[in-house]
């Protein structure tokens, strides 16, 4: 498949979307910080599926930007793997039309920039305690490339469980009538799950970190067999990611909407966590049976 074409300037973007949008055609949009990876590709071959959808081709988009707004300041902005290149070849790959990067920050936050999005309950707990701001930096960037790129439909992972509810609040709050579509965790063989920062685990780490995905598919074997209490199978999780030498950052579970903590852990719940390993944050999360 050929190469999508690369556009750097928000405001040109925004007029060929809106060009596109006016004259009828179905636009899905992909944001994403690069340095993609199959878990990204999944959610691109979906889109170019759903901006087909009713016999006419639609416009596939994807937008590459490392959003310096849902960094904190001790983390890895500065260190956040790149590779524009072989993106816009793995975007072209799977069917994405045009691909948006702008090149500096400032061609997305220009000076005089003071308006952000915060959503409520659902951005509190979990990464949201942990990474203060970072919901705020996320849904006011994803509300900007919603606006420059005026789709139909946008997908995101559900390996970001949490921002995934904290962007279909913000849809549903501020009426933006875009049908926000959630897809499956990919991962690696051995279970772990697809990350651009797993290129920051070292060759002894790598190995070590398949203990994240066993102790959730136990969980969900423990859950199946009538084991309900969300203490002990929290404590499960977080005694094999002790073992195997991480740090916990949080192990919970949650509604999977509201992401508050359950007293039982019913069909649907979600089983959620972070963790380190060495200085490399991993997150993951499954749904009980
Ligand atoms: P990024 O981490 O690049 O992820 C882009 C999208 O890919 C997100 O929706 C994420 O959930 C999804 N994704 C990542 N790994 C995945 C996997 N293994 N399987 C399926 N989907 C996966 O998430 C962000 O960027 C940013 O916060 C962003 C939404 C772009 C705002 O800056």
């Amino acid at each position: 498949m050929s190469s999508p074409e690369l556009i750097r300037d928000p405001a040109a973007w925004q007029r060929r979307c809106t060009a596109a949008r006016d004259g009828g055609t179905r636009i899905a949009l992909v944001p994403t910080m690069g340095y993609l990876h199959d878990g990204h590709l999944s959610l691109m071959r979906e889109a170019r599926r759903r901006a087909d959808q009713g016999g006419r081709p639609g416009l596939s988009l994807a937008t590459i930007f490392v959003n310096p707004a849902q960094f904190g300041p001790s983390e890895d902005l500065d260190r956040y793997p790149r590779d524009l290149e072989g993106d816009l070849a793995r975007c072209g790959s799977a069917g994405v039309d045009l691909v948006l990067a702008p090149e500096d920050p400032a061609a997305v936050y220009p000076a005089g920039f003071q308006t952000w999005v915060e959503v409520g309950e659902v951005s509190k707990g979990l990464c949201g305690d942990r990474r203060p701001g970072h919901f705020r930096g996320v849904a006011t960037v994803v509300a900007k490339l919603l606006g420059l790129s005026r789709p139909h439909v946008a997908l995101f992972g559900d390996k970001d469980w949490q921002q995934l509810q904290v962007l279909r609040r913000m849809v549903l709050d501020l009426d933006m009538g875009i049908e926000v579509v959630g897809m499956p965790i990919i991962r690696e063989p051995d279970g772990l799950a697809l990350s651009s920062r797993n290129a920051y685990l070292s060759a002894d780490e790598r190995p070590r970190a398949v203990a994240i995905s066993r102790a959730l598919d136990e969980a969900r074997r423990r859950a199946a067999a009538g084991d309900r209490d969300p203490r002990e199978l929290a404590a499960g999780i977080t005694r094999a990611l002790l073992e195997a030498g991480m740090r916990i950052d949080y192990v919970e579970l949650v509604h999977p909407e509201t992401l508050r903590p359950v007293a039982r852990a019913e069909p649907g719940t979600r089983a959620i966590l972070a963790a380190f390993l060495g200085r490399t944050r991993l997150i993951d999360n499954v749904g009980l049976p």
